[in-house]
């Protein structure tokens, strides 16, 4: 099965505005380079989606929405304005940006009734498993306190990596399951995808190097 690098700009100064598409225009260049049959996916503001999505040929997802319709719904960001702005998905629920469990329910539902992926960010196997009764496309493990750290989640809790994926496959075997959380080097994705993980989600380690191609490079390396 194909795997899957997600790569987040989140807020950073270098990964927003106009720096969002010069990022992304490396990112697509290093993954090209690497000829990697990984899917390098990337992560944007909603305020970036069309610029980003409009010039790269990397697939953009969304950083969060909202699960109203389209209408008279002030300041929202609703599935069919993603789409419109070229999103091919967006996350939900980051632990930058968490919402209601209610909240998430009618988002989930929203999105299928529009064919739109979603990766739901989980902060504990508990809620893992919470979400893969709600069958999104993708769900994100990533323990908030690793997160922008130098200690990946794989090398500082295999346990709970392990038991997010066995636990998680055994309710919902078709949603691909991401790690993240302060992964910086190739040995960090190597054990992710030895774990039985489908892909990786990565923020600083490729938004804050000072290299961002070669972080790539060297990261894409680690599903080799
Ligand atoms: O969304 C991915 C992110 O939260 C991980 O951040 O900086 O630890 O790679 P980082």
């Amino acid at each position: 099965m194909g795997k899957f690098f997600f790569i987040n700009f989140k807020s950073y100064p270098e990964a927003t505005g106009k720096n969002a598409l010069s990022l992304a225009k490396k990112i697509e260049s290093a993954a090209a380079a690497k000829k990697s049959p990984v899917q390098t996916v990337l992560v944007v503001s909603a305020l970036d989606v069309l610029r980003v999505s409009s010039q790269v040929s990397l697939k953009v997802f969304g950083q969060h929405f909202d699960p109203n319709t389209a209408g008279a719904f002030t300041g929202s960001v609703g599935v069919e304005s993603l789409l419109s702005a070229g999103a091919k998905g967006s996350i939900l629920n980051h632990a930058e940006k968490k919402v209601s469990d209610e909240f998430i329910k009618k988002a989930v539902l929203r999105a299928k009734e529009l064919g739109f992926p979603v990766m739901l960010c989980a902060e504990s196997v508990e809620r893992g498993i919470f979400f893969a009764e709600l069958k999104p496309d993708f769900i994100a493990f990533e323990l908030p306190e690793l997160i922008g750290g130098t200690v990946s989640v794989s090398t500082a809790r295999p346990d709970l990596v392990k038991g997010f994926i066995e636990k998680v496959q055994e309710k919902n075997s078709s949603c691909k399951l991401i790690v993240g959380a302060g992964i910086k080097t190739p040995l960090d994705v190597k054990k992710s995808i030895e774990f039985g993980a489908d892909g990786v989600f990565v923020s600083s380690g490729v938004v804050k190097s000072p290299g961002p191609k070669k972080a790539v490079k060297e990261l894409l390396s680690g599903f080799e």
